[in-house]
């Protein structure tokens, strides 16, 4: 699809072609200079000059003067120069156009197709196997699943792993635990928060009984040796666990592709292990087996413990190797929190010195801390807020609005489940991901401000005046600026949709649906729709609405969201 200002870069760079002042701009980084004016009177859109001037040995207002002819086609209907800029004002003959072809596509509008063919693997969520699922998983998750879904809407096969930590001396503790204070029938009923108690219990008594430790070290030892109890141990774990995560991820619409996880890599780490040693990659310090990176400003890469037991770079690096050869992929993004940044900046660099080119395409997507109500999570004590519980109250909480608002869909646990858990998504996904959120839930759950319960009650609003009223198709003149200002949101979608995928960020879409839904309710609050005054304007309306619609829904999907067509 090509976004308006593909097309204006296109004829720009056309004009410049023919004086041959191009200077090796190609219509992508012209394309990437266009702004947005800030104030309306000054167009829809700016082309500044300034960075040409110095190629073009012209002043800015002179190029905008040059320019101003080759921008002058059917989409835009006047151009004015204003210091170094060019303003261009969007024709409504474009609008219409925009408006029929958005509405012939429907929910294709915003797809892109430059993926196809091509494979994208996305390791995301991951959380270790018997340990709490706290609100710090649900930015791996949930911007994991939306760059997963913002890349298949651009045509890219998706594979979504979810890389769990199966495997390491935990399952030593939790093993002992169990055979020491476990109770099976409780573990059936109660999941894994049986298993969180049981490992916090270890932690707690091996404080005064350190020879507890060992213990575990041992189990895990027989584990790494197949020990038939201990395998059918460690698999039960990791059953009652996932059973748990799916709880969570079918609130969330997310399914995974694989769950292999960190356990998987075991028998595929020795040769990883030679293939270092045999490129000379490794040293051996104080026992250990490292790659050292002194070269690139970062401490070494740790290979093998000294008791020659691998470790979690060395199980990254055996995956990746997995993961190109198996799923051939063109990106394979992990997404996890900023923390982890320094370790795969460290065996990013690894595969890299051993020689494979695809190490450039692997991708770190990194995101902030999350406290809630200014508190700081802790983990390892238990002291923890669980996703699962802080959806719930989300939930309950929604059911209580909805209840006064919309007495008829109280007992619809539906709608509050999708209201409640889209409210803290919505939340979360509308904060620049590096940055550390503070989450208040009052704040998401407010159906006024700039929410997702706001943005589906919005979707609900043209779902209700939908089922009430349809159009012929036939769109007639714009009568209206709300009407104008609106099809001009949403013919941003499919830019929108690549800064997204370029900056691997889903806040980009979040912010975007409010866009669409201030100026929905802007239009929706100044323009008569089914009661408009002539039938072509109520059905250029309706047509409106229902692109409207559409791309409210599409977005949705495209940040965790499920639509409801009710509040
Ligand atoms: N299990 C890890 C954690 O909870 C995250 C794994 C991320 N993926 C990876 N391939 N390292 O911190």
């Amino acid at each position: 699809m090509l976004t308006l200002k593909k097309k204006l870069a296109e004829a720009i760079l056309c004009t410049l072609n023919e004086k041959n002042d191009a200077h090796g701009l190609d219509a992508e980084a012209i394309s990437g200079m266009f702004e947005y004016p800030p104030d309306k009177a000054m167009g829809d859109l700016a082309f500044p000059c300034f960075k040409l001037s110095k190629a073009l040995r012209a002043a800015p207002p002179q190029i905008a003067a040059m320019l101003a002819d080759s921008v002058s086609i059917p989409e835009i209907s006047r151009t004015d120069i204003a210091g170094g800029y060019l303003n261009m004002f969007i024709s409504d003959a474009y609008l219409a156009e925009r408006l029929g072809k958005i509405n012939e596509l429907g929910e294709d509008y915003g797809r892109f197709d430059f993926g196809k063919g091509k494979r994208i693997v996305l390791d995301y969520s991951s959380p270790n196997v018997a340990k709490p699922f706290h609100i710090g998983h649900l930015g791996t998750t949930v911007i994991g699943h939306s760059l997963k879904m913002l890349h298949e809407f651009a045509g890219y096969e998706c594979i979504g792993i979810n890389h769990l930590g199966d495997w390491g001396t935990q399952f030593g503790k939790l093993i002992v635990a169990f055979r020491l204070w476990g109770n099976r029938e409780a573990i059936e009923a109660g999941g894994i928060d049986e298993l969180v108690a049981l490992y916090v219990k270890f932690h707690e008594e091996a404080e005064n009984d350190p020879s507890l430790n060992d213990r575990a070290r041992e189990e895990f030892t027989k584990l790494e040796h197949f020990d038939s109890e201990n395998i059918a141990l460690w698999k039960w774990f990791i059953e009652i666990s996932i059973a748990e995560y799916q709880k969570t991820y079918k609130q969330l619409g997310i399914e995974f592709d694989s769950y292999n996880g960190e356990s998987f890599y075991s028998d595929k780490m020795p040769a990883i292990v030679n293939e270092l040693r045999e490129k000379e990659l490794m040293t051996i310090d104080d026992g250990a087996s490292i790659v050292n990176l002194d070269a690139y400003n970062m401490g070494p890469c740790l290979i093998l413990k000294r008791d020659g037991s691998t470790l979690y770079p060395t199980r990254d690096i055996a995956a990746a190797k997995y993961r190109k050869e198996n799923y051939d992929f063109e990106k394979c993004i992990y997404v996890t929190s900023a923390g982890q940044s320094l370790h795969f900046a460290q065996w990013f660099k690894v595969v890299e010195l051993m020689g494979y080119e695809w190490a450039r395409d692997l991708v770190h997507v990194p995101y902030g801390t999350v406290s809630i109500n200014g508190e700081k999570l802790a983990t390892r004590t238990g002291n923890v807020i669980l996703l699962k519980d802080l959806f719930a109250m989300s939930i309950d909480k929604v059911r209580g609005i909805i209840k006064e608002k919309n007495p008829e869909l109280a007992e619809n646990d539906e709608v509050a489940e999708a209201v409640g858990v889209g409210a803290i998504v919505f939340h979360y996904l509308s904060n620049s991901r590096i940055k550390d959120i503070n989450f208040v839930l009052e704040d998401a759950l407010s159906f006024e401000g700039n929410t997702g319960p706001y943005s589906q009650y919005t979707y609900a609003r043209t779902c209700s005046i939908l089922e009430k009223a349809s159009s012929e198709g036939k769109i007639g003149a714009l009568t209206d600026e709300a009407e104008r200002e609106l099809i001009k949101v949403l013919a941003r979608y499919p830019e929108r949709i690549l800064d997204a995928i370029g900056d691997y960020e889903p806040m980009i879409i979040t912010r975007y649906i409010l866009d669409v839904c201030n100026s929905f309710n802007r239009f929706y609050h100044s323009c008569k729709i089914i009661g408009a005054d002539s039938e072509d304007v109520r059905d250029t309306r309706i047509d409106i609405t229902s692109a409207v619609n559409s791309v409210l829904k599409t977005a949705f999907k495209l940040i965790c969201i499920k639509p409801t067509e009710k509040i």
